[in-house]
């Protein structure tokens, strides 16, 4: 079975859709560990209250990049995980981090990538600009992690309509039913081995295996 390691920074809402997507059997994986750069983010007392294994881990504990990254990487191997994903994770992971764990790291983004993306474009920011820009549509997108913010090729994308009357509150809160719709879905794929990587061009294979 997949091992997940979920990385956050805030309420948890999306590591909670993954949760509830186990339990209900939709997805098959199961999450060994959740790591968050903020002590007091609401997703590491959720991750605790479904027992799962929670730290509180970020580069300022850490004397250099380099005794961060080995410190992840020894983690990540001990618990086995097999796939990282970004739910609401707002620092970079660490260059050796993203090359060992090449192609095996989602993370969700709440906007149709690449609009809207790249350092500081996170949370309310995202749908302010949405809105700010008259956009008459915005969305989410579970995108492979690269080497930069927001830059590496998307897996699912699914599009949320802006309505004439709408708050940044308003369009995050429709915008985030769809992250926990696309999320846990792309999650799935990937533990089916459905995901198709070639240069930036993702292909979801049939079951099976076909295209
Ligand atoms: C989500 O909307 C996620 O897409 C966003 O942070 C929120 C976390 O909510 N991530 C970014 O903006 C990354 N650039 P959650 O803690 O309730 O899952």
């Amino acid at each position: 079975m997949l091992t997940l390691c979920v990385f956050v920074s805030g309420r948890g809402s999306n590591l909670a859709a993954l949760i509830e997507a186990i339990r209900l059997g939709r997805l098959d994986a199961r999450i060994a560990l959740v790591i968050s750069n903020k002590a007091e983010a609401g997703a590491l007392a959720l991750a605790r209250a479904n027992a799962i294994t929670a730290l509180h881990l970020s580069p300022a504990q850490f004397t250099s990049e380099e005794a961060y990254s080995s410190s992840l990487l020894g983690m990540l191997e001990e618990h086995g995980v097999g796939l990282i994903v970004l739910a609401g994770y707002l620092k970079k992971i660490p260059a050796a981090v993203i090359q060992h764990y090449r192609h095996r790291i989602l993370n969700i983004h709440p906007a149709l990538l690449p609009a809207f993306g790249g350092k500081g474009m996170y949370g309310h920011h995202v749908h302010e600009a949405v809105l700010d820009y008259g956009c008459k549509v915005s969305g989410a997108t579970v995108h492979i992690v690269d080497s930069d913010y927001d830059t590496g090729a998307p897996v699912l994308q699914q599009c949320v309509p802006v309505l004439e009357d709408d708050t940044p509150e308003r369009l995050a809160a429709r915008v985030l039913e769809t992250e926990h719709e696309i999320l846990p879905r792309a999650v799935q794929l990937f533990a089916e081995g459905r995901i198709r990587i070639e240069g930036r061009r993702v292909t979801i294979l049939a079951k099976g295996g076909r295209e």
